[in-house]
């Protein structure tokens, strides 16, 4: 069985796709092992729980104290997943960036999603950008990417699977969210099999 370990902060849409992929069959040999939010009130600790998937609750917070650091909470990190053993890191809505230290611990073994093309609007608020782009006449499209997180940059690495989605005159911005949304729930799960080399 390979194990993952999923990183959140927020609803966990991707979570829960990756949950029901390794419970329907999409993801044959594959489980969530534990799922890690920087914030208690993610929603997507709720969806963990509901199928039973252990949850840590790992806050930043403490480790802006005098005397302590990034570089600890990031090692505590580490430490905290030791036990469930993954075998690869997803980090699925995490909106902390992963220090050098967890990345060298975990190489090669971590990957992201990014609700754009690569090389765009790396960042918070992707889709909201790239519809503002279009409205400009700046882009005709945009994407989807799932990347391996070789180092501290954000949102950008070496791609696994990137799609594109049209934007469509008559869309509203919610119109775009919900297709880029629906492809990034698809993308994941496919972007996980071939990392895993399934
Ligand atoms: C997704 O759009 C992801 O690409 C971005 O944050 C969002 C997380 O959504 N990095 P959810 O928590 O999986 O619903």
């Amino acid at each position: 069985m390979k194990r993952l370990a999923v990183l959140i902060s927020g609803t966990g849409t991707n979570l829960q796709a990756i949950i029901d992929a390794t419970e329907n069959g999409r993801l044959p040999g594959v489980c969530v092992a534990v799922v890690v939010s920087n914030r208690k009130a993610a929603y997507g600790l709720e969806r963990a729980a509901a199928h039973g998937i252990p949850t840590i609750y790992h806050p930043l917070l403490p480790y802006r104290r005098p005397g302590r650091s990034r570089a600890e909470y990031d090692a505590d990190l580490v430490d905290l997943l030791a036990p469930y053993r993954p075998d690869l890191i997803v980090q699925a809505g995490w909106m902390h960036i992963l220090g050098e230290p967890f990345l060298r611990h975990y190489r090669g073994k971590v990957l992201n999603i990014h609700p754009a093309l690569p090389g765009t609007f790396p960042g918070m608020h992707a889709i909201e950008r790239a519809y503002e782009a279009y409205q400009r006449g700046k882009i005709t499209e945009t994407g989807v990417m799932v990347h391996w997180v070789p180092d501290e940059r954000v949102d950008e690495g070496p791609p696994i699977l990137v799609e594109r989605v049209p934007i469509l005159p008559e869309d509203s911005l919610e119109d775009l969210e919900a297709r880029v949304h629906a492809l990034e729930h698809d993308l994941y799960v496919r972007a996980i099999a071939r990392a895993l080399g399934a």
